[in-house]
Order: structure tokens, then C-alpha cells, then sequence
């Protein structure tokens, strides 16, 4: 099997890889990315795409169909990864997160790919905290990240069909250790915050809902997903990806962060105003359709793995929220040097 991941080289994707030379190990796996963020490498033991059998420096927007020649199975990673980078690059949002990604759907289903697995997003409920979303129910995107995926989702699904299955896993927000790990993720900078300074400070008012997800099980989500039979879930299927004990309030992500490392101080911006992103959201059709591949980690162990892994790498960064930990700040400094233009092209 020849598998092809775009946007390998983030923060989910050199977990993905890792995990698929253990479930593929036969599989000849092959990275594609634009190298943003190449250089945020945090307790990686060797190069990460070391793992990968070929890698693309390259720009999704402009993929040639020969790099899709032979391959069975594409896992769409590559995308403006949240809200703060799609407020600020809205249009290349759009072009990366929506335009590129149905173009390249498109072009696999031509070539003869048989499997596309899109990195969805729960973000797409919006506000949603009255009761567990499913998959039924009313998308509502709040933001320019929130909308791409959407837009994508309803695009995509009408190439599935004649052989070409299209999965759009709706991931919840990940966490976790990963050699490129990202501290813009709320309980990574909360312990982020924990280890540094002892001192969690809830952005909000600490009441939105999130539901959350180690990047570990969500690795074992897109191995499922790639290989799943299309009697489970048909040709075209969206499903939430994470579960139901994973639905938290983000003032209780702070507090557990506060039981495991001891002698941390909680502030929570009382006079914030209200964040409408918050969903509850309900993971019933993926235990159903997926019961071998349910997340394994809970919230304490996962804190526990960040901690460790923090101490590790004797992360000790106060002022970790102006670092290059947090994606936004990595393109703006690469724009700031017009390594990048307008369009987050390599100048
Ligand atoms: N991290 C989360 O909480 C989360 C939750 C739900 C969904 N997702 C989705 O999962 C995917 C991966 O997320 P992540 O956390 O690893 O993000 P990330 O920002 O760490 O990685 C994204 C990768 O895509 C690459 N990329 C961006 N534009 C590109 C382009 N034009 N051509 C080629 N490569 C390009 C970047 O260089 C980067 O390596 C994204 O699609 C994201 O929206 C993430």
C-alpha cells in the first residue's frame, strides 16, 4: 500500500507516521508539506520525517498528479491549523484549507486513489452547549478555520462513490506529546503553563466546552478510517471522532491540570468577554462504527505524558505564548523576515 500524507510535517503528523510504520509496516508512506513549521521541533529523538520513504517539500495548492501516481490511500492533513492563523490569513485559508483540498480530492479520485481521510473538524458546531452534537446535527462555523472545513466536507462528499471512498473524521481538540509539539492547544498550554511558571491563566471565562482527544488516538482513528469496509459508514462518511467522557468544560481542564502537578495557581479572566465557541459534542456513531479503535488515553494520563515530556526537554519558557510554540507566531515571523509572502508561499 502506498499512502500519502499531506501536512506531515506539523504536529499531528509525525505521530500519524510513527504510528503507521507500526500498523502499515509494509506500506510505503510518503510526506508532503510546505515545512512551515519544520524548525518547532520539540522532544523529537530524530528527524521525524526520517520515517517517511519519500518527502515532498511542496505546496498542496499546487500538487501534480504524478506525485498520486500508484497511490491507494491520501490522509489530508496539510491546513491552516486554527482560528488565530485563519483570522489573520483569511483568503489563504480559504485557498489552502478549502480550494486546495477539494482540487486534490478531485485529482486522487481521477488517479485512481481508493481511500481520502480529510482532518475535519468538531469546531465546525460552533456554539453548541445546550446539548451533545451529532453528526445530524445544524453545522454552525463561527470562523474562517471552522468554515474551510465545512465547505470542504459538503465539496468532497460528491466525489465519493465508484471506488473512491471520502472519510471526513470530525476530530475534537487534540493534545499531547508530539515531536512538533503546538502549545496554542488549551490543555498543552495549560500544563505548558503549570511546568513554566506554575500558574494556568484561562484565557476566557473558563466555562466553553471542549471536547478533546490525544493526537495519539487520533492516529489510530485515521488507521481505521483509511482501511474501514464502506458497509460501515457508506461511500461518504462524517463521523465525530473522540468520545463522550472527553466533553470538558475548560475551567475543569485547568483544575485536573492543577490535581497532577501540584502548587499551580488558576486565573480565570472573569471580565472576559463571552467565547461563543463552545460544544458539547456526542461520539456515539464512532464507538458504533469503530469499537476497536476507541481512544485509549484519558484526560489525567495525557497530562501526565505532557508533563513528563516537558520536563524532558527542561521546558521551563514563561512567556511560552510569544514563542514559536504557537503556530501563529511561527508564520508571522516568517512573513516578518518576507521569508513567506502575502500568500504563505516561499518567497
Ligand atoms: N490540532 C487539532 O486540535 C486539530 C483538531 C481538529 C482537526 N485538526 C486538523 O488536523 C490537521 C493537522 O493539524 P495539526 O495540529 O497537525 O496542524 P499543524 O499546523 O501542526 O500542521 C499542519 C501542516 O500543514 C502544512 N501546510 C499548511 N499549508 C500547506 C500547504 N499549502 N501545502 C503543504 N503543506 C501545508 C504545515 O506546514 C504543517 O506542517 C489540520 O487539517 C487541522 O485542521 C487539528
Amino acid at each position: 500500500m502506498k499512502i500519502l500524507i499531506t501536512g506531515n510535517m506539523g504536529y499531528i503528523g509525525p505521530c500519524l507516521v510513527s504510528h503507521f510504520r507500526k500498523s502499515f509496516p509494509d506500506a510505503t508512506l510518503i510526506g508532503l508539506d510546505m515545512g512551515y513549521f519544520a524548525a518547532c521541533l520539540s522532544n523529537s529523538e530524530i528527524l521525524p520525517e526520517c520515517r517517511v520513504d519519500i518527502q515532498y517539500f511542496d505546496d498542496v495548492r499546487k500538487i501534480q498528479s504524478v506525485i498520486l501516481k500508484d497511490v491507494d490511500a491520501i490522509v489530508h492533513l496539510s491546513a491552516i491549523s486554527n482560528d488565530p492563523m485563519g483570522k489573520t490569513f483569511e483568503a489563504v485559508t480559504m485557498d489552502i484549507n478549502y480550494r486546495a483540498s477539494v482540487e486534490l480530492a478531485k485529482m486522487a479520485k481521477a488517479m485512481g486513489v481508493k481511500s481520502f481521510v480529510f482532518a475535519s473538524s468538531c469546531s465546525m458546531y460552533g456554539a453548541a452547549e445546550d446539548s451533545a452534537r451529532t453528526e445530524a446535527s445544524q453545522l454552525n462555523p463561527l470562523t474562517a478555520y471552522a468554515r474551510s472545513k465545512v465547505f470542504t466536507e459538503r465539496d468532497i462528499k460528491n466525489f465519493a462513490g465508484d471506488g473512491f471512498k471520502v472519510t471526513s473524521l470530525r476530530f475534537s481538540t487534540a493534545c499531547g506529546m508530539s515531536p512538533r509539539l503546538r502549545l496554542d492547544l488549551v490543555l498543552n498550554d495549560f500544563v505548558a503553563g503549570a511546568i513554566a511558571s506554575k500558574q494556568i491563566t484561562i484565557l476566557s471565562d473558563g466555562t466553553p466546552w471542549r471536547p478533546l482527544i490525544n493526537v495519539k488516538d487520533m492516529a489510530r482513528a485515521i488507521e481505521w478510517a483509511i482501511s474501514r469496509d464502506t458497509m460501515d459508514g457508506g461511500e461518504f462518511l462524517a463521523v465525530n471522532v473522540g468520545s463522550n467522557e472527553w466533553n470538558y468544560q475548560v475551567k475543569d481542564l485547568a483544575y485536573a491540570v492543577a490535581d497532577v502537578i501540584p502548587g499551580v495557581k488558576i486565573s480565570i479572566n472573569k471580565n472576559a468577554a463571552p467565547d461563543k465557541r463552545s460544544y458539547r459534542v456526542n461520539f456515539d456513531y464512532y464507538k458504533k462504527l469503530a469499537p476497536d479503535h476507541q481512544p485509549k488515553y484519558n484526560l489525567i494520563n495525557t497530562i501526565e505524558e505532557l508533563r513528563d515530556g516537558l520536563e524532558d526537554m527542561g521546558f521551563n519558557d514563561e512567556k511560552f505564548r510569544d514563542s514559536n510554540y504557537m503556530r501563529l507566531n511561527m508564520l508571522n515571523q516568517l512573513r516578518g523576515k518576507k521569508l513567506l509572502n502575502e500568500n504563505l508561499e516561499w518567497a
